[in-house]
């Protein structure tokens, strides 16, 4: 019978009460635990954990159900309990890195996930030129750290979304910005995943002339099913941060599912008043299943070796690999061991020996550095970027043409360059 504690400062939530209930229906032994309430003790021997100032018993499942303000507290206790093998759904990393979201967007950018176009700039100067190319005004201006719909303001104009911004600055708040995708009208979906399944998935609308469609906003959800494109970018975008329960944001917008955030403590209110189904059941199932196999920072273990690691390397073109079977391959020579394979999207856990390498293949392995090194998958090279042709499509003019190719594409950032070296404050943060 697992033992499971529910990391929780609101007993007395929704959520927490139906994640307590679904765990003691199905016969486990559960607990509600204060965050707040742990110590973590280091010493050199091992990890360990006090609750309330005593040693705390063993547990084997944790359900972290950790707010926005206590982030940094939350994921340290969660971490401990990492280091103590102790099985989480969530990883400490993935709660910190999807609670921020331009960190959460900048980790799902490398993986063609598609998210609504944004950027994060410093500079008033930089401000304008940023707008227009997450398409202009009106623009979405989003506080890093913000939840429920607070901190997502819509900049009607250029000239009023740098003054915006220029006030959160000034009260140090750091803020993206973003496409303003106007088609979504006001909606969109919130996608449940355990594990690698959506199991629930809600259309929200926001009221009246609002276009933050948060129930916390006064949206209203009714039970959507997902077609297969949302439900595979909902499932990798939480595998991809590290999260087995996430409620997922998608806006629906004309490219498709845009994925806006990854939460790692979705509310469960909206989405099982919504659809009727039991959510809380699913997650507590799903842990369960999974107790005997906590999270393992696989790096971090594997690194201890002196001279090994894991590294990526990629089968390239003309490398002695192509064709090959991993047996016959140099690789097996060397004792690199394949952790995954990796072809296009698909990726390929625990290659035999007998599996052919393609060119264009990118292979984790394990291995000594040195014979790796030679092997190492290059960075990838920048795409330049696909603009939308005008409709319809205009010829550039002769002019145009030939202007185009006498100025350098750098100039104008070369002029600011020099501005800057000039201006005594400009190194002063
Ligand atoms: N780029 C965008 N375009 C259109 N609507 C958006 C955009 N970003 C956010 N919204 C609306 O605002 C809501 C809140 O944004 P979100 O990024 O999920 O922040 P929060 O953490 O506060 O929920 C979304 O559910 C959506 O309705
Ligand atoms: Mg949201």
């Amino acid at each position: 019978m697992p033992k499971i504690a529910i990391l929780s400062r609101a007993p007395g939530s929704y959520s927490t009460k139906r994640l307590a209930a679904a765990a003691l229906d199905r016969g486990h032994k559960v607990r509600v635990l204060n965050t707040l309430r742990f110590a973590i003790d280091l010493s050199g021997n091992e990890p360990d954990l006090q609750f309330r100032g005593r040693r705390l018993s063993d547990y084997d499942a944790i359900i972290p159900r950790i707010g926005a303000s206590i982030t940094y507290f939350g994921t340290a206790v969660v971490r401990q309990f990492e280091q103590m093998d102790v099985y989480t759904p969530n990883t400490s990393n993935g709660i910190a890195n999807s609670r921020d979201k331009l960190r959460a967007l900048q980790i799902l950018s490398r993986h063609d996930i598609g998210i609504p176009e944004t950027t994060f700039v410093r500079d008033r100067a930089d401000v304008k030129s940023a707008i227009e190319r997450v398409g202009g005004a009106p623009v979405i201006i989003k506080l890093i750290e913000g939840t429920q719909g607070i901190g997502v303001i819509l900049g009607p104009d250029v000239k009023t979304a740098e003054a915006i911004i220029e006030t959160l600055q000034s009260t140090r708040q750091n803020v993206l910005l973003q496409r303003f995708v106007a088609e979504s009208r006001g909606t969109d979906v919130r996608a449940l995943v355990v594990g690698d399944r959506v199991i629930a998935a809600i259309r929200r609308t926001a009221s009246g002339d609002e276009f933050r469609s948060n129930v916390h906003r006064g949206g209203s959800a009714e039970q959507v099913e997902l077609d297969e494109t949302y439900s595979r970018t909902a499932v990798r975008a939480a595998q991809i941060m590290g999260l087995r329960v996430a409620g997922v944001d998608m806006l629906e917008s004309d490219q498709g599912p845009l994925v806006m955030e990854v939460n790692s403590s979705p509310g469960l209110q909206g989405i099982e008043t919504a659809t009727g189904l039991d959510v809380a059941g699913a997650i507590v199932d799903f842990i369960t299943s999974q107790v005997d196999f906590p999270d393992i920072d696989v790096r971090q273990r594997l690194t201890v070796s002196t001279g090994h690691g894991v590294a990526e390397l990629a089968v390239k073109e003309e490398s002695d690999l192509v064709g090959k079977t991993i047996g016959e391959s140099e690789l097996d020579e060397n004792k690199i061991r394949v952790l995954t394979l990796h072809r296009g999207v698909d990726v390929m856990p625990n290659p035999g020996t007998s599996q052919v390498l393609e060119s264009g293949d990118r292979l984790l392995c394990f291995g000594r550095l040195e014979s790796m090194r030679h092997l190492r998958a290059e960075r990838r090279p920048r795409r330049s970027r696909v603009r939308k042709l005008p409709d319809p499509p205009l010829e550039p003019t002769e002019q145009e043409r030939s202007a185009s190719a006498e100025s350098p594409p750098d100039g104008d950032f070369q002029a600011r360059e020099v501005r800057h070296a000039i201006d005594p404050d400009s190194e002063i943060d």
